[in-house]
C-alpha cells in the first residue's frame, strides 16, 4: 500500500512570531514537492499567525505540540483542541518524551487526549521511544509495546485509522545521535505488526509510522528508502527553513 511520506516540524518552545514569519516567506517560496505532506507544529503563540501566513497556501498543514483532554473549563496555562480547531490545525502531537518527561504525561493521560482530539476532525501523532537505559537493558519493545497498549488499545478502527505514530527513541532527541536505518525499521515493523495484531493487517498498512531523533538533511534519505519508515519529526534542523526544505525533499518517494 502507497502511504504518503510525511514531514513534520516540531519547533518545541522555538520561534517567535517575527522568526515564523521568516520561516514561512523563506520556506514556501521554495517548490515543495507535491508528494509529501508537510506539517509545521510552532509554539502555541505562532499558530494564530502561521494560520493566517498560510490562509492561501494548502500544500503547508499546521499542527500543535499538545493540548489539554477537556474542551473547555477551569484549567489555568492549558489549550483546548477546540481552540486548535479555531486555528486550522490538522494535527497535534501527543506523548512526546518531552512531555512525558517534564510533565509527567503518562498513557492514562495520554488516553483521555486521544480521546478528545479524535472527537474532532483533527489527527493525533502519538510519540513513543525507550530511553538508553531501557535499549541497553534490551527493554526496547516491551517499553514500546507497554506505550502502545496503553494508550491506543481502545480506540476503534475509524480512530486508529485517523492516527499517525512517531518513533522516537529519547537517546536521538537533540543528541546528535540518530538510530541507525535499521534500529529505526525495526521498531517500525514491531510497531506495524503490533497494529495488524489489534487491529488488523488493512490498518497496519494504511498507518504511517514516522521516525524522530537527530533527524537532519543528510540522513533523511536513508532512513525514508527504509519499508516502515514513512515519515520524519523533525526537531533542531526543522528551525531553520533550508534545512527542513532539504529533508521535505529528500522524504520523496523514489
Ligand atoms: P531533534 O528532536 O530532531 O532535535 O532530535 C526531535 C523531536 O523531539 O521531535
Amino acid at each position: 500500500m502507497m502511504r504518503t511520506p510525511l514531514a513534520v516540524a516540531n519547533w518545541k518552545m522555538n520561534n517567535s512570531i517575527s522568526e515564523t514569519i521568516k520561516f514561512v516567506t523563506e520556506f514556501s517560496a521554495q517548490s515543495l514537492p507535491d508528494s509529501v505532506e508537510i506539517v509545521l507544529c510552532p509554539p502555541f503563540t505562532s499558530l494564530y499567525t502561521l494560520g493566517i501566513a498560510l490562509e492561501d497556501d494548502s500544500s503547508i498543514k499546521i499542527g500543535a505540540q499538545n493540548c489539554h483532554y477537556e474542551l473547555n473549563g477551569a484549567y489555568t496555562g492549558e489549550t483546548s483542541v477546540e481552540f486548535l480547531k479555531d486555528m486550522n490545525c490538522s494535527y497535534v502531537i501527543l506523548g512526546h518524551s518531552e512531555r512525558r518527561q517534564y510533565f509527567s504525561e503518562d498513557e492514562a493521560l495520554l488516553t483521555k487526549k486521544l480521546m478528545t482530539v479524535l472527537e474532532t476532525e483533527i489527527s493525533p501523532i502519538y510519540c513513543v521511544g525507550e530511553n538508553e537505559k531501557q535499549r541497553d537493558a534490551g527493554e526496547t519493545f516491551k517499553v514500546i509495546q507497554t506505550q502502545l497498549s496503553g494508550a491506543l488499545s481502545k480506540l476503534s478502527k475509524d480512530q486508529i485509522e485517523r492516527t499517525v505514530i512517531a518513533y522516537e527513541p529519547v537517546w536521538a532527541i537533540g543528541t546528535g545521535k540518530t538510530a541507525t536505518p535499521e534500529q529505526a525499521n525495526e521498531v517500525h515493523a514491531f510497531i506495524r505488526k503490533w497494529i495488524s495484531d489489534n487491529f488488523g493487517l488493512s490498518f497496519a498498512l494504511g498507518m504511517r509510522i514516522l521516525y524522530g531523533g537527530s533527524v537532519k538533511p543528510e540522513n533523511t534519505r536513508e532512513l525514508m528508502v527504509k519499508p516502515d519508515i514513512d515519515g520524519v519529526l523533525v526537531g533542531g534542523a526543522s528551525l531553520k527553513a533550508t534545512s527542513f526544505f532539504d529533508i521535505v525533499s529528500s522524504c520523496q518517494n523514489s
